[in-house]
């Protein structure tokens, strides 16, 4: 009866190695020691869907679903169709779609093109059940049920509901209380709650602690207790709610289909690189939006704009980018400027001012383009017809700032013409570098068609006949995720965008084909790599453009939530990524707002941000002591640059995270895996920031070492937590052995009225810093290009060298050796420092290249040697030995 009840698929190519497959053995169906003999027993109250005609094609197979009992809603979909793709040994996809008529499918964001064959080996066993249908995916290599959505006997889980404004599905779990990661956005701790809805569906609505916010991400990661990781990725943009509860995971999804990515790890880092396979990896920033910006709504005019930049010069502090926010336009719209307090001339010569200084700009833009007949972009977009309609293919009116608004279809190519053009044209007026997109949820004042109705009594007259003619109303569809108007805030989900498109099905996406089109934009007007922000965000957005994390307030306990916040991000693979520094809502104080600075200059995005009406806070607007920790704050990011510009570099290439949560690199370890007050740079810097009013220390966590203090190298004593001192000018990073990181000590450069910038600092002597790990030995990378173009990693344009330490017959061997050398100016650049933590043994000798040097120093009390005034080009190898005689 059992083995009836239960098809167990057997999935190994003929070459698979036996030894890594177990799915023939039949026995291996062991979703959870109490769970086991329930589901030898099928009971119908929780069956919806039975499967036959499983058949295996040349990626995997396919199957077909009939429905036996209907879901809560109506429209359940009689038959439907299961496909299992084995996209690569660690990926695999499965797919349910209704074989007659066509659902809502989202466009654009899937990379992975459909597998005509099935890998050689795969690290996953997919098993079906058939009667009551479900499927479980299995990790072969220890037996671990992942992924197990069949009903037991019990019905403590359901069956599959496919219905057409309603899906469900139950993942349960082999353990209670599972570590879940993911599921944004939300301002929330890194670790999700087991007994919690979380509504994905992209609003804005301030950062309320829990709610959803601007952007979907339905990807979640699971660490088992094995210490493994698991990711599942569901690529649907309606709105869901996700339930957890301590045993299980339920989507309810109110469109679309299930089409779900399953990623096998097996460590957290390579559960997000499989997941960029998918969304595509992120985008290479340019070096320069690595630097530090100064942003804030209210600065009212060019001239007030200038004075900031006039003082950070004047205070010595290095700014890399000035932003405007909507006051620059006049009366809010859109590629305009407000000609009496941002005139076009002002303008320019602020930004020659800037960009002769090495410095750029970035303005705000966004989408809803105003109703005003006398404005010109209103015109054009209406004859363009690229704007989202409603049903009866009149204009929709939704309000942002400037007023009555409609909104750019950025699915449309009419569109994509419009925007690039606009984009062009205020581009020969206002020379910006950058463009920061905001309010696209869609954002609008008003709540679905209340607009319209304020407009004349026609199109509420459109708008009634809207309702009436349906009785499903897709603002507030049977299951309503969030228990919300979805309308709240946006504008109507009867909406129609290009093709047909309902807003119904589209509302998640508009942040990020808005984002696809601007970027697609900016690089052809500025012939650079866009440097955008957007801040609606889907699974794919960080493939083309960074986030920040929108409305925070100047509060501690925000400053603390832009933590989880940027490791979501990372893990959503959207790595530029910050908050708004000092808070944004409210007022801040100097010591939040020095604390901050320092937290915020290991942000890979770092963006001081500020609200209308709130205090000035610049950092040179408190005293001296915020100034100068603030100075360095900015010239630590700066001295960084050269290890965030690599780490970039790898995301890009292999999709790994910039910032990640401890227990990506400690998985084995309890201790890490809801730790979000401390977070580290690539593998390499623990960053343990003050996050308290009022504290001076703070009590960090080191996992398994050796860990050294990255500013003077004093190893950090081996107990686990450590309370550290941290008086206001001190913020605790750590580096761990094994780690290699090459910086651009800044500090000493900056002359008084001359910032530093980014173009500046790429051009310091390089030092390396080497922390020597318990086996003696510690790696590291160096990826340098010209920053700027387009595709320098896609055309070979770049040098990527490798940095390896090790120990042989009591000698030191620190080698460098050229993976590309395909950027010509790496032959400028030098290695002029070598520094080593953890030397234990005293150096006497040290030899480069073969030949004795003597220019070093070797600190006995902290273990530190340092090699000095070398010249060594960054674009040859080199060997560099110590030892002591
Ligand atoms: C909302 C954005 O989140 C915020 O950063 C901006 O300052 C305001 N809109 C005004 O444009």
């Amino acid at each position: 009866m059992l083995l009836l009840l239960l098809l167990i698929a057997s999935v190994c190519s003929a070459s698979a190695n036996t030894q890594t497959y177990t799915d023939t053995d039949t026995d291996t169906y062991t979703n959870a020691d109490a769970d086991k003999d329930k589901d030898t027993q099928t009971s119908s109250q929780c069956q919806h869907y039975s499967l036959s005609n499983l058949t295996p094609t040349n990626y995997g197979y396919t199957g077909a679903l009939n429905l036996v009992n209907p879901g809560p809603y109506g429209g359940d979909v009689k038959t439907l169709q299961l496909f299992v793709y084995f996209q690569t040994q660690q990926i695999v996809r499965i797919k349910i779609i209704d074989p007659t008529t066509q659902r809502w499918e989202v466009p654009y964001v899937n990379q992975m093109p459909l597998p005509t064959n099935k890998p050689q080996f795969i690290d996953y066993n997919i098993k079906f059940q058939r009667d009551n249908f479900g499927f479980s995916i299995t990790r072969v290599s220890n037996g671990e049920v992942l992924f197990n959505t069949s009903p037991p006997a019990d019905c403590y889980t359901s069956g599959m509901i496919y219905e057409d404004n309603y899906l469900e599905m139950t993942n349960r779990f082999q353990e209670t209380n599972p570590n879940l990661y993911g599921l944004g956005e939300r301002v929330a701790p890194l670790r999700l709650q087991n007994n919690f809805t979380y509504t994905l569906f992209a609003k804005d609505q301030g950062t309320p602690v829990d709610l959803n916010l601007y952007g979907s991400h339905p990807f979640y990661m699971h660490l088992s207790p094995s210490g493994n990781a698991f990711g599942a990725f569901l690529l649907n943009s309606n709105a869901m709610d996700v339930v957890m509860q301590p045993r299980s995971l339920t989507y309810k999804v109110i469109g679309g289909v299930f089409d779900f990515f399953f990623f096998m790890g097996p460590t957290p880092e390579s559960v997000v690189q499989q997941y960029s396979q998918v969304i595509g990896t992120p985008y290479m920033p340019s070096y320069w939006s690595l630097g530090w910006h100064q942003c804030r709504w209210g600065y009212k005019s060019a001239n007030e704009t200038f004075e900031v930049i006039y003082k950070y010069a004047q205070n010595n502090i290095p700014l890399e980018t000035m932003w405007n926010d909507i006051d620059y336009m006049n009366m809010f719209q859109d590629f305009t400027l407000d000609p009496v307090n941002f005139p076009a001339d002002e303008m320019k010569l602020m930004i020659e001012y800037l960009h002769t200084n090495n410095q750029h700009y970035i303005m705000i833009i966004d989408p809803g383009i105003n109703t005003d007949t006398s404005y010109a972009p209103y015109n054009q977009l209406l004859s363009s017809g690229g704007y989202i309609t409603r049903p009866d293919g009149s204009a929709y009116v939704g309000k942002v700032w400037p007023g009555f608004t409609i909104f750019p279809d950025f699915f449309n190519p009419a569109t994509t013409h419009f925007w690039q053009g606009q984009l062009a044209a205020f581009h020969d007026m206002v020379q910006y570098d950058g463009i920061w997109i905001d309010m696209n949820e869609v954002s609008s004042f008003c709540n679905g068609d209340v607009c319209s109705s304020q407009l004349t009594s026609d199109n509420s007259h459109a708008a009634q006949q809207q309702v009436s003619l349906h009785s499903f109303d897709p603002n507030n569809p049977p299951y309503l995720p969030g228990n919300v108007s979805l309308d709240m805030h946006t504008i109507n989900l009867t909406c129609v965008q290009y093709g047909n498109m309902s807003v119904y099905n589209t509302h998640n996406l508009y942040g990020y084909s808005e984002t696809m089109v601007t970027v697609a934009a900016a690089i052809d007007i500025l012939q650079t790599r866009a440097t955008v922000i957007s801040r609606s965000t889907f699974p794919g957005s960080g493939h083309h453009a960074g986030h920040w994390l929108g409305d925070n307030n100047s509060e501690f306990a925000d400053m603390y939530y832009s933590i989880p916040g940027i490791l979501n991000m990372n893990m959503f693979g959207i790595p530029m990524v910050g908050a708004d520094i000092c808070g944004f809502g409210g007022n801040t104080t100097a010591e939040l707002c020095a604390r901050w600075m320092q937290l915020g200059n290991f942000y890979p995005f770092s963006r001081n941000h500020n609200a209308i009406g709130s205090m000035s806070q610049e950092p040179y607007t408190f005293n001296e002591e915020v100034t100068a920790i603030s100075i360095a704050a900015i010239n630590g990011k700066y001295t960084l640059l050269p290890f965030y510009y690599t780490l970039f570099y790898q995301a890009h290439a292999l999709g790994t995270p910039v910032v990640r949560p401890l227990f990506f690199e400690f998985p084995n370890d309890p201790n890490t895996y809801a730790l979000d007050t401390q977070f580290l740079v690539g593998t390499s810097l623990l960053v343990s920031p003050v996050l308290d009013q009022g504290a001076t220390a703070v009590v960090a966590y080191f996992p398994a070492g050796p860990w050294y203090d990255y500013f003077n190298g004093t190893r950090v004593p081996d107990s686990l937590y450590a309370t550290l001192v941290a008086p206001l000018n001190v913020i605790n990073v750590h580096m761990r052995g094994g780690s290699i990181i090459p910086t651009q000590p800044t500090s000493v450069y900056n002359v008084s009225g001359y910032p530093i910038t980014t173009t500046i600092a790429r051009t310091l002597p390089l030092r390396l810093l080497v922390a020597i790990d318990n086996n003696n030995q510690a790696s590291g990378q160096l990826y340098v290009d010209d920053g700027i173009s387009p595709n320098t990693y896609e055309d070979g344009q770049y040098t990527l060298v490798n940095f390896q330490l090790n120990l042989k017959d009591q000698i030191f061997a620190l080698e460098a050796s050229i993976i590309q050398q395909g950027y010509a100016d790496a032959d400028n650049m030098f290695m002029e420092t070598v520094t080593v933590y953890g030397a234990a043994d005293p150096v006497t000798q040290v030899m480069v290249d073969g030949h004795g040097y003597t220019d070093f120093t070797y600190e006995q009390s902290t273990q530190v040697l340092s090699i000095i005034n070398l010249k060594l080009p960054v674009s040859g190898m080199f060997v560099i030995n110590w030892y002591s005689d």
